[in-house]
């Protein structure tokens, strides 16, 4: 077996017990290890060796997986690593832009290879088609991890030299989009059960309204990068008095809806900037009076 599939797994929780378990089963050499010893045990009927220190994990392995809780915590776990010298540590914990050159850096002392990796997707998902990493970090040391994380499924890629790019695109994309979209998405689904509408009548037509992003991407996409606002479909002005009869109807159906307010009161900020003849991505332009 080639060097390249010894991995090393640090963290065995939800996340890290689904990577192990898929490696092992397309063809890695596993080792695994985990705070509290019975997660990572378990893993050996699925073809991981466990071991019972971080040094022991890291010294079998050449690629480094690491999916613990926090940065925080990876910081404590990698002081019991030893050397790290020959190793790429492909760091799979969630983290904020900001820590992830301390963290490139703090490999280097140890004499490691670092990429920071973010895991758009559940457990479930990993050795899925729809799998996806995104990875950011020196070309040199993806292309010594490509093909042990190619084994994850899905879509391993490379998307920024830059260690913090990954946590950047998660941020956007997973923070400040996705886990606003459930939050916004429970407001409505407590709204429509509070009206008698049914889960299974709701949910379709939610999808259906949320996917409107999805079959005009490319459009968007466009005017995004060329500030292009100008519409012929719906200005900022219309979303923005449709929004405020849609608020009323929450409101006094007693639904309490933070989010679906905050989204109100952003639609009036535009407008009373004088955008509300533009289309409603004009919300999106960074503007100095933003
Ligand atoms: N689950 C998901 O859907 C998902 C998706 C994308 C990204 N992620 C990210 O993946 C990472 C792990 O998530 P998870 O769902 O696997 O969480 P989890 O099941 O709660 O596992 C957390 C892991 O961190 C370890 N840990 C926590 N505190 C520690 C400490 N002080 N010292 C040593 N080890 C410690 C735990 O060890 P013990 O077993 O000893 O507690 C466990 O291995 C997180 O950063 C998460 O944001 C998760």
């Amino acid at each position: 077996m080639s060097a390249q599939l010894d991995v090393a797994v640090l963290g065995c929780g939800f996340m890290g017990s689904a990577l192990a378990r898929t490696l092992a089963a397309r063809g890695a050499n596993v080792t695994v290890w985990n705070r509290t010893p019975e997660r990572a045990q378990a893993l050996t009927a699925s073809g991981c060796s466990a071991v019972a220190t971080v040094q022991e994990a890291v010294g079998r392995a050449r690629i480094v997986v690491i999916c613990l809780s926090t940065y925080e915590v990876v910081q404590a776990v990698l002081g019991d690593a030893g050397t790290l010298a020959g190793r790429v540590v492909v760091n799979m914990t969630t983290g904020s832009p900001d820590q992830a050159r301390p963290m490139r850096d703090r490999v280097a002392e140890q004499g490691g290879g670092y990429l920071d990796a973010v895991i758009v997707g559940y457990p479930e998902q990993v050795g899925r088609d729809d799998f996806l990493l995104l990875v950011s970090g020196s070309e040199p040391e993806w292309e010594t991890a490509r093909q042990p994380l190619a084994l994850l499924g899905g879509i391993s890629r490379h998307v920024s030299e830059s260690p913090e790019g990954a946590n950047v695109l998660e941020a956007a994309t997973v923070g400040a989009f996705h886990m606003t979209i459930l939050a916004a998405f429970a407001e409505a689904a407590r709204y429509a059960k509070a009206q008698g509408i049914s889960p299974k009548e709701f949910m379709p037509l939610a999808v259906r309204v949320a996917s409107v992003l999805e079959f005009q991407q490319e459009e968007i996409a466009q005017r995004l990068a060329d500030e292009d606002f100008s519409t012929d479909q719906a200005t900022l002005a219309t979303y923005e008095k449709a929004a405020r009869t849609f608020q009323h109807a929450l409101s006094s159906s007693g639904t309490r809806a933070p989010l679906f307010d905050a989204a109100v009161a952003e639609f009036g900020r535009g407008v009373a900037q004088g955008r509300g003849e533009d289309a409603v991505w004009t919300l999106a332009a960074n503007r100095d009076d933003a």
